[in-house]
């Protein structure tokens, strides 16, 4: 079968090879569960991977196939598989289990391990391919009714994540009503943030760095929340004007965001970050602001990465929400559809031009 491959930390190394297709049987005890590849997102992380910033090949290979972002159809399954059936569409976990207690107990994507295992990025080969085999651990069902749009899990994943991290950090309060919400950042994951706060009936204002009108602030606006671009509207100046925020979430990409966003959060709040910034870029901040509005609003601020199957499965529940609540919105997201492997080159090309949301691979 076909793959797009890189090699690891080699910029500009991908390319279209034949790979063995994976056998059933290489999941021990008949918990196999073979997949035909529908189609793939890409994102920024398969962009630094490709620019060599990050990655690492299975052991045994030098190349790694690309893909984290996967949507797809059962088409076999092993003896001892009764999760799923030949036929179900699925979406892939991206991390596997390692050894700290946290992944010993299915919440892999809090492993404290410093090597981790994830699917078309690090030591694990992803879905920029015709097929692959899994454990039914870490493959979820996605009703038919979601089959265009599922390809989207993924990113949402990381967003249910952050916002179900948020409310367990508030039963501190005993009760929190969270009314005001600002996200930082309106592309994919910023938009499926948007999406996923406005289900939990907040009220939400989203800063960018684009003007309006343009498409994402259109799909902001469907949704009933505000949007600004940052040129226009200061953090700062967003936050007198529509806070005090009870939940800020950071997805810009851009790490001197998360230290303004620190000075406008509201009293008892939280900030969520987001973005996996790989640079060495370093700034000047007002410290004992920060430090005296978090210790006098007794406010938290939390990191999140990754997603765990439960966190997969709260997805699948805001996009069936969403194709009742807002129909149509969530595949407006995906603007470019390239078709088949071959044309690899033309992901990335499109992923980078201007006016792209979500750019995907059609492969069958
Ligand atoms: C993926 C996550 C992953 C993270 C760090 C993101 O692009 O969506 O699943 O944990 O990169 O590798
Ligand atoms: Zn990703």
């Amino acid at each position: 079968m076909q793959a797009i491959t890189i090699i690891p930390r080699t910029p500009h190394s991908t390319q279209l090879r034949d790979v063995p297709k994976p056998a059933l049987e290489s999941v021990a005890n008949g918990r196999g569960v073979l997949v035909k590849i529908i189609r793939v997102g890409v994102d920024g992380t398969d962009r630094e991977l490709q620019e060599g910033l990050y990655g690492a090949p299975p052991p045994g290979f030098d190349y790694l196939i690309e893909g984290h972002e996967s949507f797809g159809q059962v088409q076999a399954v092993g003896a001892n598989v009764h999760e799923l059936e030949p036929g179900d569409f699925v979406v892939a976990t991206v991390r596997r289990p390692g050894s700290s207690i946290y992944d010993l107990i299915g919440e892999y994507d809090f492993t404290t391990d410093d090597t981790y295992y994830e699917r078309g990025i690090n030591l694990l080969h992803g879905f920029l391919t015709e097929y692959y085999v899994d454990q039914p651990e870490y493959i979820v069902r996605i009703p038919p009714g979601l089959k265009d749009v599922a390809v989207l899990l993924e990113p949402t994943s990381i967003i249910e994540k952050g916002i179900a991290q948020t409310f367990e950090i508030q039963r501190r309060l005993k009760v929190w009503q969270p009314r005001r919400a600002l996200v930082m950042g309106a592309g994919s994951i910023g938009l499926l943030a948007t999406l996923a706060l406005i289900l939990r009936g907040m009220d939400v204002t989203v800063l960018g760095k684009d003007h309006k009108p343009y498409l994402n602030s259109d799909l902001i606006g469907q949704l009933g929340a505000f949007y600004e671009s940052t040129d226009k509207l200061s953090i700062a100046e967003a936050a007198r004007q529509r806070g005090p925020f009870d939940i800020i979430l950071e997805c810009t990409g851009y790490s001197p965001i998360a230290f303004e966003c620190m000075q406008v959060l509201g009293k008892n709040g939280v900030l969520v970050l987001a973005s996996v910034t790989g640079g060495n870029r370093a700034i000047t901040v007002p410290s004992d602001q920060i430090n005296l509005g978090f210790v006098l609003g007794n406010k938290v601020m939390v990191g999140t990465v990754n997603a765990n199957r439960t966190f997969f499965e709260m997805g699948v529940e805001d996009m069936a929400l969403a194709a009742v609540e807002f129909p149509g919105w969530l595949a407006r997201l995906i603007t470019t559809r390239v078709r088949g492997l071959a044309n690899y080159k033309d992901l990335f090309t499109e992923m980078s031009a201007p006016g792209q949301i979500k750019v995907v691979c059609e492969i069958s």
